[in-house]
């Protein structure tokens, strides 16, 4: 699977270790920094990763920030984005099966790099459901963003 990796300093360590764990896993990482852990802000690094995923050039996308919290509120900024925040094994399997997110993200500075692991796999590899009722609620979302006018294609 071709996945878009992104994350600021507080996610840059975790990032790193997720690119290798990715690698080993099979699957194809598209690294869009930050390529250091010196200060940056997460909306630089996020929404190209998150436009990557909404153009198709990328399947998933998996995004860190510290917390996790900033670099979700930005993902779920760009048009056909689904991003969840998974810090449990529960909410990471839900978050595929009823939401069908597309993208993950994670905080650097709030969990281990085990529990982190364990958690791409899980989202990895868990589909969504289909079920009626999650497409009709994910579709009542795509409504409210089709009625918005924010940019999807032009650089960050
Ligand atoms: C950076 O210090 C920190 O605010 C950021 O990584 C993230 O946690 C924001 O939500």
């Amino acid at each position: 699977m071709d996945i878009a990796l992104a994350s600021d300093h507080g996610g840059f360590q975790l990032k790193e270790t997720l690119k290798t764990f990715l690698n080993d896993l099979g699957h194809q990482v598209g690294d869009f920094g930050t390529n250091s852990p010196d200060p940056v802000d997460y909306p630089d690094f996020v929404i190209p990763a998150c436009r990557a995923v909404a153009e198709g050039r990328c399947e998933r996308g998996i995004v860190i920030c510290g917390t996790g919290i900033g670099a979700c509120i930005t993902a779920n900024k760009v048009k056909g984005i689904r991003a969840a925040l998974c810090l449990d094994a529960y909410s990471t399997q839900q978050s595929r099966i009823d939401n069908n997110a597309n993208v993950l993200c994670l905080g650097g500075r709030v969990m281990g790099v085990e529990l982190a692991k364990e958690i791409v796999r899980i989202w990895l590899e868990t589909e969504f459901s289909g079920a009626e009722r999650h497409r009709r609620r994910l579709a009542k979302i795509q409504a409210i963003e089709a009625s918005s006018t924010y940019p999807t294609t032009e650089r960050c």
